[in-house]
């Protein structure tokens, strides 16, 4: 694992948005992860800049995100289809057809999770895949507990989970109460993963995911694992880490 610590959430956000072009840059059919979440707002924002300043092709990536909300549409604002296609598929040139999310709609979730997982083989498995990380340490939505072999499929949302996303909502009580989330497993087989965390309310977690022990309770600690996963920090939600000093401080 390499752990990047930059002095600025910006920073932070500049390294993993220059990773994800440079691997996009090196390979135009790069088969891409995505995360949704305020923490990747500002990488997007720098994907789209360097789309329109230095021509950064994305006509043939394929894009495949982490999870959906169940029982939100396409076009519900709250849903993370709305969210990806305002935060970054509308603003570059990659086409809506190999942009791929859950189905939250689907009338039978249990195959949509199947179909999902058969899609990202179909395409020849994720390359890299960006990861944000929830309060609770969970990746996508795999809440505490979800086994580390997990495969995409229906997840119940803990209480910590939902009021997290609370504020994205008009009231809590219309925060759905499950996803579907890619599995731990799903997020493990991708070739290399680059998780971004930033601010100090990340600090605890981050460091339990980090350097704590591999547990369930905390799905992030599954990426001590990985053989290629990259992490980034700003200085707020490195501030816990014990071995800080050993990590690449980035100048
Ligand atoms: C949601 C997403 C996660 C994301 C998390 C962090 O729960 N399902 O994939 O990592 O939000 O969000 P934020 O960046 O807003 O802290």
């Amino acid at each position: 694992m390499e752990v990047i610590i930059q002095p600025s959430a910006d920073l932070a956000a500049q390294t993993v948005a220059e990773i994800i072009a440079q691997a996009l840059s090196a390979q135009p059919d790069l088969v891409l992860g995505l995360a949704t979440g305020c923490t990747m707002e500002s990488v997007y924002d720098l994907l789209v800049q360097k789309h329109q300043d230095q021509g950064l092709d994305f006509s043939q990536c394929r894009t495949f995100n982490l999870d959906e909300y169940v029982g939100l549409s396409p076009e519900d604002p709250c849903s993370y289809h709305y969210f990806m296609r305002r935060r970054l598929f509308d603003r570059v040139n990659i086409p809506l057809s190999h942009t791929h999310l859950p189905n939250g709609m689907a009338s039978d979730l249990a195959a949509e999770c199947v179909h999902y997982e058969d899609l990202i083989q179909a395409n020849g498995g994720i390359a890299l895949q960006v990861l944000g990380i929830g309060r609770n340490g969970h990746l996508g939505f795999n809440e505490p507990l979800s086994a580390f072999r997990s495969r995409t499929r229906v997840q119940t949302l803990s209480r910590v989970t939902r009021a997290q996303n609370a504020p994205l909502f008009p009231t809590f009580k219309q925060v759905p109460r499950q996803a579907i989330t890619m599995g731990v497993g799903t997020i493990l087989d991708a070739h290399r993963c680059l998780l971004l965390a930033t601010g100090v309310e990340k600090a605890e977690v981050v460091a339990k995911a980090i350097e704590g022990p591999l547990t369930a309770m905390v799905t992030a600690s599954a990426l001590q694992l990985h053989p290629h996963c990259t992490i980034v920090l700003d200085a707020a939600a490195a501030s816990r880490l014990q071995e800080h000093d050993h990590y690449h401080q980035a100048h």
